[in-house]
């Protein structure tokens, strides 16, 4: 089982960044916590994080043969990436799209996601555990 993990922008902050509502671990923390979950299970991961739009769509592509599972934060770009839904859909690999915070909870402009109607399943609101949940549910829903 290959696990492609991508988090979006400003993600790179975490730890910075709104400690209140994202925590004071930092990206490096998270990815250790996502590759020993996924490791301990038998799963490899690749793991990245950008800021751009154009990126992330090139991320996804490079890395889709490869793939078995699409774990994707897109993080703002959740709320009107039209083109990363496309790329997302294009891929044609099961995805799940995750959040630390519960986006249903919080300002209106988060409470939309135009990726989530591509991906197999939205995870939001457990902070790191968002992930290793996502990594569970790929892992128990092996599809190729
Ligand atoms: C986020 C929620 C988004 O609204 C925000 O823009 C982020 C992080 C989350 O993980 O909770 O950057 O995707």
């Amino acid at each position: 089982m290959n696990i492609l993990i991508i988090h979006g922008p400003n993600l790179d902050l975490l730890g910075k960044r709104d400690p209140a509502i994202y925590g004071t671990a930092t990206l490096a923390q998270l990815n250790a916590a996502i590759k020993k979950h996924a490791t301990a299970k038998k799963a490899k991961t690749r793991i990245f994080q950008a800021n751009c739009e154009g990126r992330i769509i090139d991320l996804i592509a490079a890395n889709t043969a490869w793939a078995d599972w699409l774990i994707i934060n897109p993080a703002a770009y959740t709320h009107y990436s039209y083109a990363i839904r496309d790329s997302i859909k294009a891929s044609g690999l099961p995805a799940i799209e995750v959040h630390l915070s519960n986006i249903s909870k919080r300002e209106p402009f988060r409470r939309i996601s135009v990726t989530k109607a591509v991906c197999v399943k939205q995870i939001a609101g457990f902070g790191h555990d968002s992930y290793l949940k996502a990594v569970d549910f790929a892992i128990n829903n092996a599809k190729k």
